[in-house]
C-alpha cells in the first residue's frame, strides 16, 4: 500500500546549507545561499535517505525574497508569481545531487542546451569564457559514452568561497569563479563535471568507501573527451600534472595511509585506521589512483575502441543504479570473457584485490609519453633554474610566451620539486617571468605561492595573502597553509594572520581542515 508521509521541518545551522553575507559575494550587495550535499551533508538540508545507494526523483517549490532567483539541479523549472520557483527532477538521483542556490543571479545562453548563471557583475565574463564550447564536450561525451539523459547542461558560477573546482549537480554544475581565466585554460574542470553525467550521476558508487568508482571513471572519461577535442599531447600533459598531485598527496600523508586505498572503510572512528569519515575521501587517491586503475583495465583490453565500447555498455548496464566495485569489475570480466579466462584479475602484483585494498602508489601508470613534446621543454627549463650558477643565455633562449597554462603549471611543479633553489634564483625567475609571478590564473597563482613559500621569499608573501583572500577553494587553501606552517616564523605568522582574517568566509569544512593544520584541534 502507498502511504504519504508529511514532514514539517526547518533547516538549521548544519554544514550542508551555506548562508553568505553580501560581502562574501562578487557583487557585495545581496546575500546568497547555496547547498552542497556531497558527501553526506544534505541531511542538514532536508530529511532524506542520505546514502548514494538510494535514488529518487524530486520536485520542489521555492519561495525567495523579491530580487532573488532560485536555481536547482532539476530537469525543468518555472517561475510563478510571488517569487516562487517550481522545480522537477524527472530522473532518479541520489540525495547528494540535490542542490539549491539562491542569490542575485542572471543567465546567458552559451549553447543549444546550455547557459551560464552568475551574479550580474560576472555574467559577461562567464558568457565569454564558455560561449560555443560546451556543446562540443557534450557531443563528444555522447559519442563516447551514450546518450546525455539530463536534458540541459547549465553552469552556475559560485561566490569565491565555494570550496570546490566544480560540483556535478545534474543539469546545473556549480563551479568556482576561479575558472574565469579569460582564456578557457581551466576548461578541464567543466569537461570533468560533464563526464560525471555518465560516471557518478548515472552510474553511482553505492557507498562512499568506493568513491573511486565515481571519480576514477570520471577522470578517465574526462581525459578521453579531452583527447578527442585537444589531442593526446595536451591531455597527457594535464594527466602528468594530476600525477604530480598524487605524488604530493602521498608524500604528505604517507603512502601507507588508509585513505590511500581505492576501497576505504567508512565507519565512525577517532582515527582513519579505525574508520574513515566520508567527507575525508576527497583527496587525490580516488581521482588519480582510480584513473590509473581504469587505465590499467583499458591496457588489459589493449584496444581503445573496444574499451570505449565497454564503457558505453557499462553505463547502459548500470544506468540509474548504484553499484559496488565488485559489480563493475564483475561486469568487466563478463564483457571480456577471454580476459576472464586468462585470469587478468589475479596477475601477481596487479591483482584487482590489490588495486582495491592495498594503500600506496599505483602498480600501473598509463603511458604519458605523447605529452613529452610539451613536458620536456618545461623539465629542461626547470633544470636550468635549479643550477647553482644560472646559464642566463640558455634560459633566455627559451620563449615561454607561447606556452599553454598547463605547460607553465608543469614547469612550476618541477621548480617546486627542486625548491628551495640556490640563493637568488627565485627572485630572478620572478623578474624574468611576470607572466607567472603576476599571473591572475588561479592554477598559476597556487604554484607561484607554493614556490614563494618553499623558498621563503618574504618579498612576495603578500601574494599568498592576496590569493587566500580572493577565493576559498579547498585544493588551493590547504596546500598553502601546509606550506606556511612548515615554513619560517614569518610564514607561520602569515598563516595565523591570514586565517584569522578569512576564516569566517571559508566553508566550514575548509575552516576545520585549516585549524587542524595550524594545530587548533577541530576536525578529526
Ligand atoms: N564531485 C566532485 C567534488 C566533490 C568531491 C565535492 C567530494 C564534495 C565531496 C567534483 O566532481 C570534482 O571532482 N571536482 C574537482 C574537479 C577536478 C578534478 C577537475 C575539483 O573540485 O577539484
Ligand atoms: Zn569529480
Amino acid at each position: 500500500q502507498l502511504l504519504t508521509l508529511e514532514i514539517d521541518y526547518e533547516a538549521g545551522e548544519g554544514p550542508g546549507v551555506c548562508w553568505l553575507a553580501p560581502e562574501q559575494t562578487a557583487g557585495k550587495q545581496k546575500p546568497y545561499m547555496y547547498t552542497q550535499g556531497q558527501a553526506v551533508l544534505n541531511r542538514s538540508f532536508f530529511p532524506c535517505f542520505d546514502t548514494p545507494a538510494v535514488k529518487c526523483t524530486y520536485s520542489a517549490t521555492v519561495k525567495v525574497p523579491e530580487g532573488f532567483t532560485a536555481v536547482m539541479s532539476a530537469t525543468s523549472w518555472e517561475k510563478q508569481k510571488d517569487n516562487t520557483f517550481v522545480f522537477k527532477m524527472s530522473q532518479p538521483i541520489p540525495s547528494y545531487l540535490i542542490a539549491l542556490a539562491v542569490g542575485d543571479i542572471v543567465s546567458a545562453d552559451v549553447g543549444p542546451r546550455s547557459r551560464v548563471w552568475a551574479e550580474p557583475c560576472l555574467i559577461e565574463a562567464a558568457k565569454k569564457e564558455y560561449d560555443g564550447v560546451i556543446e562540443e564536450f557534450l557531443a563528444v561525451g555522447e559519442k563516447l559514452f551514450g546518450p546525455y539523459v539530463w536534458g540541459r547542461y547549465d553552469i552556475l558560477f559560485m561566490p569565491p568561497s565555494f570550496p570546490f573546482g566544480g560540483m556535478e549537480n545534474p543539469c546545473l554544475t556549480f563551479v568556482t569563479p576561479c575558472l574565469l581565466a579569460g582564456d578557457r585554460s581551466l576548461v578541464d574542470v567543466i569537461i570533468h563535471e560533464i563526464s560525471h553525467s555518465w560516471f557518478g550521476n548515472l552510474v553511482t558508487n553505492a557507498t562512499w568507501g568506493e568513491f573511486w568508482l565515481n571519480e576514477g571513471f570520471t577522470m578517465y572519461a574526462q581525459r578521453r573527451i579531452s583527447t578527442e577535442v585537444y589531442g593526446s599531447a595536451y591531455t597527457c600533459l594535464e594527466a602528468a600534472t594530476g600525477r604530480a598531485l598524487l605524488r604530493q598527496h602521498m608524500d604528505n600523508t604517507g603512502e601507507d595511509h588508509p585513505l590511500n586505498k581505492l576501497r576505504v572503510v567508512i565507519e565512525p572512528g577517532f582515527s582513519p585506521s579505525l574508520g574513515v569519515n566520508p567527507e575525508d575521501t576527497y583527496n587525490e587517491t580516488p581521482y588519480e589512483k582510480g584513473y590509473c586503475f581504469v587505465s590499467y583495465l583499458a591496457h588489459l583490453v589493449g584496444d581503445q575502441s573496444k574499451f570505449d565500447a565497454f564503457l558505453r555498455a557499462y553505463v547502459n548496464q548500470f544506468k540509474f543504479q548504484s553499484i559496488t566495485a565488485d559489480d563493475a569489475l564483475g561486469f568487466f570480466l563478463e564483457y571480456f570473457p577471454e580476459l576472464k579466462e586468462k585470469g587478468v584479475d589475479s596477475i601477481p602484483g596487479f591483482e584487482f584485490e590489490r588495486w582495491l585494498n592495498t594503500p600506496g602508489w599505483p602498480p600501473y601508470l598509463p603511458d604519458l609519453s605523447p605529452g613529452q613534446q610539451l613536458m620536456k621543454p618545461a623539465e629542461e627549463l626547470a633544470e636550468l633554474w635549479a643550477a647553482d650558477s644560472l646559464n642566463v643565455e640558455a634560459i633566455e633562449a627559451v620563449d615561454i610566451a607561447a606556452w599553454r597554462t598547463y605547460q607553465l603549471v608543469y614547469f612550476l611543479d618541477q621548480v617546486l620539486q627542486k625548491s628551495p633553489l640556490p640563493e637568488g634564483n627565485v627572485e630572478r625567475l620572478s623578474k624574468m617571468y611576470p607572466k607567472i609571478s603576476k599571473a591572475q590564473n588561479a592554477e598559476l597563482r597556487l604554484r607561484w605561492c607554493q614556490i614563494v613559500l618553499k623558498n621563503n621569499l618574504e618579498a612576495e608573501f603578500s601574494k599568498v595573502k592576496d590569493f587566500l583572500h580572493s577565493q576559498g577553494k579547498q585544493k588551493y587553501t590547504l596546500p598553502l597553509y601546509r606550506a606556511m606552517w612548515a615554513g619560517s616564523e614569518a610564514a607561520q605568522a602569515l598563516a595565523m594572520e591570514t586565517f584569522s582574517a578569512t576564516a569566517p568566509q571559508l566553508h566550514i569544512h575548509v575552516q576545520n581542515y585549516v585549524k587542524k593544520i595550524l594545530g587548533f584541534g577541530g576536525a578529526e
